[in-house]
């Protein structure tokens, strides 16, 4: 039967670069899309950029663009990184389109009706001097229960206490650094409580792993808050219907958005919307998401589709997060990597696919980027098992037989149960424990290794009169060079491109492992994949790394191993690459700059450095800058100077100015071209 399946991943926030984090999603998504296709079932895989909210807003600004340019942009970027490691969406659409205005609207007026909406007033904190009222992120002040300084209004990063903004002691504008003030605002929210048995019902219904219902089951227990789904302008999003001034809360229509690049997708290949998403579809939905926003995907959505009317998914498949080197992404550590950092190294995308599939199995666990293991792996498994069985045995074929393979292909038992094999694998891709399904095809690779290494096709090929054992033994290699290159198929789909132009036969399919080829002519074998060369992780390292060029290296340090020389290596005087990594200078410019009330020497600089909020750093500089002067410039800031308190708030960082015995001060500026948020090395 053929199945009609609908497949996202959650969409990225257009704020920021893809990384490895995300591909763990998108390349675990696409695989599985890749095995439906190639079973014959109507799937489709839809995505888009997640648009709204705040900190696009921010940024935009900082950038002295509007959102719509800075989206754009980051669209193009992000299609570009996921396109680079062979994720093929059949749409890849954005929150901030027409379709998901419509249906946002839509949904939201069909939760009314249902009476799932109401208004509340509530009171937040209002920055004066931006006009604007401060998402929980962009307050910060001290822990009301631990004390800790420069906390954020929703909870304490030290002793990892949740409060809200109002709770915080000493708070301040993360954008201003000026003291916000308290006022009175109308929002809406949605009836989440009221969804409870619904919900219950759904997350037991088989649409969740067993660990993601049990979280859900603490969930329950503590009771459903109703949730707020409306912002005040200035806000990028869009408007709520017969409610001026007020916008949709990002979260609101980020989900929405699944269905507006379905819609976008429907219209161009015309198929029915309503098929698809209307109450009581025949067709399959799923979503793959990480364990950060499963509330969000578990609770939120689900009840807003049925609430409005809508299908709900099938499942939910949630995966952990990624981590490099047994540790959580660090942008100090150069672990968080890029995308495109990855492909800029010369790395091929499929070994990256490779690894991450051989990791995943189907559980919410994180899954480690173990860099000597991700080498080793790739290029014992690929390399060292799967190519070399067709570079071990397709030289035979072209040269002593034309490239024609056995007229019958030898009945050998190793050729059956490779191809008994299909359905045990074809399950380990159904279940997303594509670790064993991988397992399982090395096995058998192990297995056409071990038969070729018996049958030394090199030894009979010196020997009169044996040519067609030499056919058949490198008719069957061929034949499970093939076999293995269907199972591969889904995790590197570029790789097995290529053998199938070397077989020369037609895109694989799954049901093709029931057959074997013979008497076929394939091409000449040219080299499918090169070996992981340590090199190139190394450069990528260095692109995601703090500065590591300026100074002359004291002591060489090995690939790889990023180590500390031992000390007695190192002058007293001198300081080494490492040392001068850890200073983490960026391009800042300068969005703002003000006289400091009832201080001689200060400037309250408002830096952008390319962060989703700009920082705040009082820099004495008084005596020699006019402030309005200084806003637009570009300077040089450290950016990981631990944030200083002072009298007149929080200092997050310093700017870096010359002087010498001569009267003056000279703030350092960089060559023209240079953007906010670069690094300086
Ligand atoms: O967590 C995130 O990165 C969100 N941008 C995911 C949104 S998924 C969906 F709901 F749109
Ligand atoms: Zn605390």
């Amino acid at each position: 039967m053929i199945r009609k399946i609908l497949v996202t991943s959650a969409l990225p926030y257009a704020n920021g670069a893809i990384h490895l984090g995300h591909l763990v999603e998108h390349v675990q998504t696409d695989i599985w899309v890749r095995f439906q296709k190639m079973n014959g079932h109507e799937c489709y895989y839809v995505c888009a950029d997640d648009t709204h909210g705040t900190p696009v807003m921010l940024r935009a600004q900082s950038e002295g663009i509007t959102p719509e340019e800075l989206i754009a942009r980051v669209h193009q970027e992000h299609l570009r990184d996921f396109t680079g490691f062979n994720v093929e969406y059949d749409n890849y659409h954005s929150t901030h389109s027409e379709e998901n205005r419509i249906l946002s609207s839509e949904v939201f007026v069909k939760l009314r009706e249902a009476g799932l909406i109401e208004r509340n007033t509530i009171e937040q904190y209002y920055d004066v001097s931006k006009d604007m009222f401060l998402a929980d992120r962009f307050i910060k002040g001290q822990c009301p229960r631990c004390g800790a300084a420069d906390q954020y209004g929703d909870g304490c990063e030290v002793c990892g206490a949740t409060y809200s903004p109002t709770d915080l002691i000493q708070p301040i504008s993360a954008l201003s650094g000026t003291v916000p003030v308290r006022r009175l605002s109308e929002h809406y929210f949605f009836k989440l409580g009221d969804c409870t048995e619904f919900l219950q019902h759904w997350t037991r219904s088989g649409t969740l792993q067993r660990e993601a219902a049990n979280k859900l089951d603490e969930w329950f227990k503590v009771g459903l808050q109703n949730w707020d789904i409306s912002r005040d302008a200035p806000y990028f999003g869009f408007e709520i219907p017969d409610a001026p001034g007020k916008y949709f809360y990002v979260w609101l229509d980020a989900p929405i958005g699944y269905m507006a690049s379905f819609a976008n997708f429907a219209k161009k290949k015309h198929l029915d919307f309503d098929a698809w998403w209307g109450a009581g579809s025949e067709t399959e939905l799923y979503h793959f998401i990480g364990k950060d926003i499963l509330y969000f995907h578990a609770l939120f959505w689900p009840a807003m589709l049925h609430g409005a009317g809508y299908r709900t998914p099938n499942g939910v498949f949630v995966h952990g997060f990624l981590t490099v080197n047994g540790a959580k992404m660090s942008k100090s550590r150069g672990t968080f990597i890029t995308a495109q950092s990855y492909l800029e190294s010369g790395m091929n995308p499929e070994w990256l696919r490779y690894y991450l599939a051989s990791k995943l199995n189907g559980s919410m666990e994180d899954i480690d980027l173990n860099l000597s293991d991700f080498i080793a792996r790739v290029n014992s498994d690929l390399i060292g098992k799967y190519v070399n069985i067709a570079s071990r045995t397709a030289g035979f074929i072209q040269q002593r037989f034309a490239g024609k393979l056995a007229v019958q292909c030898p009945d050998h038992a190793l050729l059956t149960t490779t191809q008994q094999a299909a359905d045990s694998i074809a399950n380990g891709y159904t279940t997303l424990d594509y670790g064993r399904a991988l397992r399982e095809i090395m096995a058998l690779a192990d297995l056409a290794n071990q038969y070729v290494n018996e049958h030394k096709p090199w030894d009979i090929a010196k020997q009169a009169g044996r040519d067609a054992e030499l056919h058949d033994v490198c008719s069957v290699a061929i034949n499970l060079f093939r076999l293995l290159t269907l199972y591969l198929k889904p995790v590197l789909p570029h790789l097995a491109r290529d053998a199938e132009r070397f077989l020369n036969i037609a895109p694989l399919q799954w049901p093709d492992a029931q057959h074997l080829l013979s008497d076929h002519t394939v091409n000449i074998y040219q080299h499918l994949m090169a070996r992981v060369d340590t090199r190139q992780v190394d450069k990528m390292l260095d692109a995601n790394a703090a500065p590591a060029t300026a100074a002359p290296e004291p002591v060489a340090t090995p690939p790889t191993k990023k180590t500390v020389p031992p000390a007695e290596t190192m002058q007293s005087d001198t300081i080494n690459v490492d040392d001068f990594a850890k200073i983490d200078l960026r391009i800042a410019r300068i969005l703002n700059a003000e006289h400091v009330e009832g201080a001689d020497k200060l400037i309250r600089l408002t830096l952008d450095i390319g962060e989703a909020t700009p920082r705040n750093v009082f820099a004495g500089i008084k005596s020699a800058y006019d402030p309005t002067r200084l806003i637009g410039r570009l300077t040089v800031m450290v950016a990981n100077l631990a944030p200083r308190k002072m009298k007149f708030g929080l200092s997050e960082g310093m700017v870096l100015a010359a002087s010498g015995d001569a009267p003056g001060l000279f703030l350092l500026a960089p060559d023209e071209g240079a953007q906010p948020g670069m690094r300086v090395k």
